[in-house]
């Protein structure tokens, strides 16, 4: 490994928290303390830095965190931050430590801020996509998505019995404001009669002729998955305009929220957030500067930060018509 002269790290959690954060943090703290590289913790991401909340982190600080949702960093998205001022009062109090490169875990907001921050003041960064939502270019996967989509399945799983119990049809809310990686995803698996996600225009008479296609062969518990920032509305919306034509069905809304971004990390992003945890602080270290790391066909990628945006529609049309094909 060729070593470039960085001996002081920071690393921060900032946007939405997403599970496998702290399994993240764990991998970067490690990892510093491996090539004897001093680590700083930054709480509340870029608000943080210019609160001049940063303290030190050793190995041990980050003994049993692996397994726990959330971020011991806590987030926040910083107003402060857009502005030039704040940003000059964060790179005094970065210098005041000595810090000479940043490991920043968060979305492509965080990144956009890294790029800002490096064109002004000239210290390094490299992003790691965290967020559940699974939507910036540059990596197969992001730290928190594998477990969001499991918490989904399992509460529609549920709500699947009480659906079937009572002859219901259920509108499930899940979040994606942009995109619909967790409803195609987690649609597909808990067998939903539809999928509505923002990246496709959603008509409302052509659900209302699969669900009565559904009812015609009998039937009798419908799940319709929304994502929060599909184009006809939410599922409080969208449910209103199916309910006019079955108004002899019952039906009923449940918006999961926030509990997927919550909960202990799953396998895959445990592991996600080790590898990428390591290559971030390897990729400062080799002068690698400004890139985000992601995971590309399994293998370790490098994205310029500028360009680790979020997704162009990349909906896998497969699994559109996965969904109707198999809601037959
Ligand atoms: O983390 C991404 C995301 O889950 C979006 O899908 C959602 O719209 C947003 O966060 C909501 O975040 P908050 O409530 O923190 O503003």
């Amino acid at each position: 490994m060729t070593v470039t002269n960085i001996k002081r790290i920071g690393v921060m959690t900032s946007g939405g928290d997403a599970p496998g954060m702290n399994a993240c943090i764990r991998a970067v703290v490690r990892t510093a303390a491996y090539y004897n590289i001093e680590c700083y913790g930054i709480l509340h991401g870029y608000q943080g830095m210019i609160d001049n909340k940063i303290f030190k982190l050793e190995s041990n600080d980050v003994a049993n965190i692996i397994q726990r949702g959330g971020t011991i960093l806590k987030t926040s998205r910083s107003e402060q931050f857009m502005t030039a001022e704040g940003r000059k009062i964060a790179y005094d109090n970065l210098t005041k430590f000595g810090i000479d490169g940043l490991v920043l875990i968060g979305g492509d907001g965080t990144f956009r801020g890294a790029q800002v921050f490096y064109d002004e003041h000239k210290i390094p960064s490299v992003g790691i996509p965290g967020t559940i939502d699974k939507d910036l270019a540059g990596t197969d996967f992001t730290i928190g998505y594998d477990t969001a989509i499991n918490t989904v399945i399992d509460a529609i799983d549920k709500i699947r019995d009480t659906a079937d119990a009572h002859d219901r049809m259920f509108f499930v809310e899940v979040m994606g404001r942009d995109a619909g990686f967790i409803a195609l995803s987690s649609g597909i698996s808990v067998g939903a009669e539809a999928v509505l996600i923002p990246e496709t225009h959603t008509y409302i008479d052509q659900l209302i002729s699969k669900i009565e296609n559904g009812y015609r062969r009998k039937k009798l518990c419908h799940i319709i998955v929304v994502a929060e920032g599909d184009d006809a509305g939410g599922a409080v919306k969208v449910a209103e305009l199916v309910k006019e034509k079955f108004d002899h069905i019952e039906t009923r809304v449940s918006v999961l929220g926030h509990m997927q971004r919550g909960g202990s990390p799953s396998c895959n992003d445990r592991l996600l957030a080790s590898r990428l945890g390591y290559a971030s602080v390897v990729a400062l270290l080799e002068g690698k500067h400004n890139y985000m790391v992601g995971v590309i066909n399994d293998k370790i990628a490098y994205t310029p930060l500028s360009q680790a945006n979020k997704q162009e529609p990349t909906i896998n049309d497969e699994l559109l018509k996965l969904v109707e094909v198999l809601s037959t």
